[in-house]
């Protein structure tokens, strides 16, 4: 593979931007032909990576002169971006190709491509080539940088172009970028994983661990908090394992220190955190600052040693606690969430008492509980003792109810109390309401009106709905924040 160097990733961006005029000249004559711009649809599958892999591919093909629409039945180019992280999420691609195909057959100009984790596959991509010939683009997730020159190369071309990499060292990062939020921006700082916990398919779909260069990570936010963010997302699959193997090593910790220097931002969030690398460092960095959200998310995936044990998680159950404990005791208002598997190979009922006994001593704020789904390739899926799904379906409803229960109960504490909110979005059920997130990653709705979107507020939390609540607003709060720990901001 060839030498890493970020000239050489300067050089691409270069390159690419290159082929997005000449993509644009494809979508100049499409639009001639249909007498209207050609209107695109990317649809995100998964977890907040591709939410931001999304907005890079909508960036471009929006440069290239396609109209973003949310619709797949008015779109002229569709593309799918893909998750295997449970079988469900490939069996909702599956599922909704059939309808595409549909569509397809009415609007024959119509072109339709496929990315993302579920590429990285070659039994998914034996499959498409066989059952789904009308899909006109296939790429994996470490050439998404390449998107303007497939595009090109589709253009040019009627049959399936196939592009799947099984690695890459590149990161190829200065391409535009088309945001959902204008106020809030996600910002990947690491990509891969190195920890193959035994059930999960992420290190084999997106390769090893990456961090990027710490300057242009501030570099990225500085950027974006100048377009108008006041809220960031940190995003890697553990965050607390970042910059270790830069030249110049540093930690996640020293990381948001630095991030939280920036004038003009307001908020940072992150995401996600394994137990066994978060260090007292980053909850000393937390407690101390007024960027840093209230908010945890902390997978604890089983509560049984064993069962973690065969996860290869690499934490008992008594360190989680032990660390939820630290957490809490440094920072009394976090919320602290969580990510749940059930039905783990060989897990028994005892086993599944464990995580619900750890759920309700972390008083968790939020879980997702996920039944164990076996990904091929991955250790857990060649394991002999398979649980059978209708056990399974019982012990998750026995989960649930105590998650919810805890959550609940949680969110029942602010009741009275008044919080700040950064608001989101006028309510999609009742127009007359906004939608505001708390430092703990709570939604509240109250009255207002919708030129407070994107604007701190602070908020009367009235009525707590079990996981939410309804209040009315205070204050604007826009002025009161910006202060950083050391006292310079
Ligand atoms: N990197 C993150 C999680 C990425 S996947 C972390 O380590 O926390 C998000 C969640 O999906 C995981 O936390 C896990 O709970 C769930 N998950 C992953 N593989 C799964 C599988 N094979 N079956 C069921 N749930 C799974
Ligand atoms: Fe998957 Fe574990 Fe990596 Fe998370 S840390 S992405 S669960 S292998
Ligand atoms: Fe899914 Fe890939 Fe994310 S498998 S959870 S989209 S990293």
């Amino acid at each position: 593979m060839a030498q890493y160097t970020s000239a050489n990733d300067d050089r691409e961006a270069a390159l690419q931007r290159e082929y997005m005029v000449k993509a644009a000249r494809y979508v100049a004559a499409l639009k001639e032909e249909l007498g209207r711009p050609p209107k695109c649809c990317v649809v995100t599958f998964g977890c907040q990576m591709n939410a931001r892999d999304s907005e890079k591919l909508l960036g471009i093909l929006t440069q290239t002169g396609y109209e973003p629409t949310e619709s797949e039945e008015d779109a002229d180019f569709v593309i799918y971006n893909t998750c295997t992280v449970r079988d469900n999420a490939n069996q909702r691609v599956y599922g909704r190709l059939g309808y595409l195909h549909s569509l397809k057959d009415r609007k024959p100009h119509m072109r339709i491509a496929l990315c993302g984790c579920m590429m990285q596959e070659a039994a998914v991509i034996e499959k498409i080539k066989k059952s789904y010939r009308f899909v006109d683009l296939i790429f994996g997730t470490h050439n998404l940088f390449k998107f303007a020159e497939l595009l090109v190369t589709m253009f040019e071309n009627r049959e399936m172009i196939i592009d799947i990499w099984q690695e890459t060292d590149r990161i190829v990062e200065e391409l535009p970028v088309r945001r959902k939020y204008p106020y809030k921006s996600g910002v990947n700082i690491m990509f891969g994983c190195n920890n193959f916990c035994s059930y999960c398919i992420v290190p084999y779909v997106r390769g090893r661990e990456r961090s990027r260069e710490p300057g242009e990570i501030l570099r990225e936010i500085e950027r974006l908090v100048d377009d108008g963010v006041v809220e960031v997302m940190l995003l890697g699959q553990n965050v607390n394992s970042y910059g270790r193997n830069l030249d110049k090593p540093i930690s996640f910790a020293q990381l948001l220190r630095e991030v939280e220097q920036i004038d003009g931002l307001r908020r940072i969030r992150f995401m996600t955190s394994h137990p066994k690398d978060l260090s007292d460092e980053l909850i000393e960095v937390m407690s101390r600052s007024d960027k840093i959200c209230r908010h945890l998310h902390l997978p604890l995936q089983a509560g049984s040693d064993r069962i973690l044990q065969a996860m290869n998680r690499r934490y008992t159950k008594a360190q989680y606690l032990a660390l939820a404990d630290r957490i809490k005791t440094a920072m009394p208002d976090i919320a602290i969430t969580t990510d749940l598997i059930v039905g783990f190979p060989g897990e028994t009922p005892e086993d599944v008492e464990e995580t619900i006994d750890v759920v309700r001593r972390v008083q968790f704020d939020n879980a997702f509980t996920f039944i164990y789904s076996q990904r091929t390739g991955t250790p857990a899926a060649a394991m002999e003792n398979q649980v059978p799904a209708a056990t399974v379906k019982e012990e998750f409803d026995r989960v649930l109810k105590t998650v919810q229960e805890t959550a609940r109960a949680r969110a029942a504490l602010w009741k009275g109390s008044v919080s700040r909110a950064l608001v989101e979005e006028v309510n999609e059920q009742n127009a007359a309401l906004l939608t505001g997130r708390l430092s703990n990653n709570m939604l509240v709705h109250f009255p207002g009106d919708s030129n407070l979107i994107g604007g701190l507020v602070d908020v009367s939390l009235d009525e707590c709905h079990g996981f939410y609540y309804t209040g009315h607003m205070i204050r604007k709060a826009d002025d009161t924040l910006g202060k950083t720990v050391d006292g310079n901001g």
